[in-house]
């Protein structure tokens, strides 16, 4: 099932459309920086998949009875199933069972409902799993990648090596449908499966998607769909996977060599700053974090810039990246270190979709940003009480060490400022109170900037994304207001979520600046939507519209 390395640098350097239109491909650097060197690993088997196979997804033109797949998943809307052709053509062929049996569960096509059925005979699949896409008046193209999930999950379960989707009859365009749907295929099969030493079951190898009978089908761009969401898809799993990594592995260096990796496969420029290289720019807040840490700091910025032609805009994605945060002195309970593996996922996301960006080739300027650290106590470690200077000059008293995120990010910032980019989009696991407002499925909104965050919520809701504005009430920055120094890092306690945006806020200058707390969605208790228990690689969609669409739409 290992792929080999040579095999991961044919996948990397291949142009997207090579071998054929229904194969996508796209470097896993992470596989490769993983497998590589495992030099200081502790774990004494290290089981490492090199490269995770990308599925061969085509459009299938026949019949949906005709299609010989393992899994066959059909979408219908909420209490309309016979109003679904997939639906209405494979009960046709199965003599009415499958209504018989969906009536007999009560199945009704609420979202995110499925039911799944045997087929011993009278249609090629094997088995058909009924997907509920909810009310078809809310019905968005992005819903359509719970299609594609829904089957690959299904197989996966089952070893079952081919699925097939059917879309379903709306009057999005198609290529919005495939796109989606394709996305979700790599989605739904994505495990986290590097440290088990019993091979897991493999996902799908071969998907068909199969669009309604009778609707324009564009051969070119039905395919440009479908590498489209499949590349996306791909980057959303390595951003998956690096927030799954456990600390030990993905350390600040191995992010770093991460950077790098993108940048050889995909001609992004990249810079990679040591401890002594952050002192020399002034970075105070990023280096006081980092003091306590026996692992180096590592500060990482990816850049791509469009070819032959002149950038339209410039934009700068800045992303938390603790790698691990125990809180310092200020320290957490045992209960609350448990997840802060994922404490770098904002860190994973902009750096993960600069991938599909460089493949997707927009006419925007984009820089990736991420101060790397761990957050840890010792007796080198930085103190409450203590006071730092950012780089852009403004001071800090430290009140408590956990709030740690916010002054990594204030230098973060300074340094995008030194970019000159015409924003700044921040993503961030930044506060517990986030998440107590907004729950752990949205992720919350801070600007000041009105048309940048109304841009950003478009492309959010395109991406399918949930993202929900919180308010800068003006008030609030008063608790931010120390006696010793320019500002204290925490408020009062109450609206925490947007103290820690105001705190942010003066340290991007005059630049238009959005803020995203993903500490909810950043990764799932349970699995949800398109997403398994474990990290979602949340962003990574909305950054890549945004880049790819929303921007150059705009710009
Ligand atoms: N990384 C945490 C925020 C977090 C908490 C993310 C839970 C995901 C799940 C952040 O560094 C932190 O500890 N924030 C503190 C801030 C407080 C000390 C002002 C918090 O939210 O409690
Ligand atoms: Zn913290
Ligand atoms: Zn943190």
């Amino acid at each position: 099932m290992a792929s080999s390395t040579t095999h991961a640098r044919s996948a990397a350097t291949g142009p997207l459309s090579r071998a054929g239109w229904s194969v996508c491909r796209l470097a896993l650097p992470i596989r490769k920086t993983l497998g590589g060197k495992l030099s200081h690993t502790p774990l004494d088997r290290p089981v490492v998949r090199l490269v995770r196979r990308a599925m061969r997804i085509d459009l299938h033109g026949g019949s949906l009875g005709e299609l010989a797949v393992d899994v066959l998943a059909i979408p219908v809307f909420e209490n309309e199933l016979v109003h679904s052709w997939a639906f209405r053509e494979v009960d046709a062929a199965l003599g009415g069972l499958l209504g018989k049996t969906l009536a007999d569960e009560g199945f009704d096509g609420a979202s995110e409902k499925t039911a799944t059925l045997h087929v011993p005979a009278h249609i090629a699949a094997g088995r058909v799993v009924v997907v509920g896409l909810g009310p078809a008046k809310s019905f968005r193209p992005a819903d359509a990648r719970l299609l594609g999930a829904s089957a690959a999950r299904v197989a996966g379960r089952a070893a079952a090596k081919r699925v097939g989707v059917a879309l379903p009859d709306t009057p999005a365009r198609p290529e919005a449908l495939v796109e989606a749907a394709a996305a979700g295929l790599e989605l739904g099969a994505y495990r986290y499966d590097t440290y088990r030493t019993e091979a897991a079951k493999d996902a799908p190898r071969r998907a068909s998607i199969v669009l309604p009978s009778g609707s324009a089908r564009d051969r070119k761009s039905a395919r440009a769909g479908i590498e489209r969401g499949a590349l996306i898809a791909r980057c959303v799993n390595e951003a998956r996977d690096l927030v799954n990594g456990p600390a030990n592995e993905i350390t600040p260096t191995r992010l770093a060599d991460y950077a790098r990796a993108l940048a050889r496969e995909h001609g992004l420029g990249v810079e990679v700053l040591d401890r002594k290289k952050c002192e020399k720019l002034g970075m105070g807040l990023f280096l006081a974090v980092a003091r306590g840490a026996r692992e180096t700091p590592r500060f990482i910025h990816l850049t791509y810039a469009p070819k032959g032609r002149k950038a339209k805009r410039s934009v700068a994605l800045v992303g938390k990246g603790i790698t691990f945060d125990s809180g310092g002195l200020s320290l957490k309970t045992a209960k609350q270190m448990e997840d802060m593996k994922t404490d770098m996922a904002g860190g994973a996301a902009v750096l993960a979709c600069m991938a599909a960006i460089a493949r997707l080739r927009p006419p925007i300027r984009v820089h990736a940003i991420c101060a790397a650290t761990e957050n840890m106590p010792s007796g080198d470690a930085y103190r409450p009480g203590d006071v730092f200077r950012s780089m852009t000059g403004r001071s800090v008293e430290v009140l408590n060490t956990d709030a740690e995120g916010r002054l990594t990010l204030a230098d973060a910032l300074g340094y995008a400022v030194r970019q000159k980019p015409d924003e700044i989009i921040e993503l961030s696991t930044l506060t517990g109170a986030c998440m107590v407002a907004l729950g752990r499925y949205t992720a919350g909104l801070m600007s000041r900037d009105d048309a940048l965050a109304a841009r950003l919520l478009a492309a959010a809701h395109e991406a399918g994304e949930d993202f929900w504005r919180l308010p800068l009430v003006e008030r609030l920055s008063e608790d931010l207001r120390s006696e010793v120094a320019d500002c204290k890092n925490i408020g009062s306690g109450y609206g925490g979520a947007i103290s820690a945006g105001h705190f942010l806020v003066p340290f991007a200058k005059d630049v238009p600046f959005a803020h995203c707390d993903i500490a909810g969605p950043a990764s799932a208790e349970r699995a949800w939507g398109v997403h398994p228990k474990g990290a979602t690689g949340i962003g990574v969609m909305t950054l890549v519209e945004y880049v790819t669409r929303t921007l150059p739409a705009d710009a």
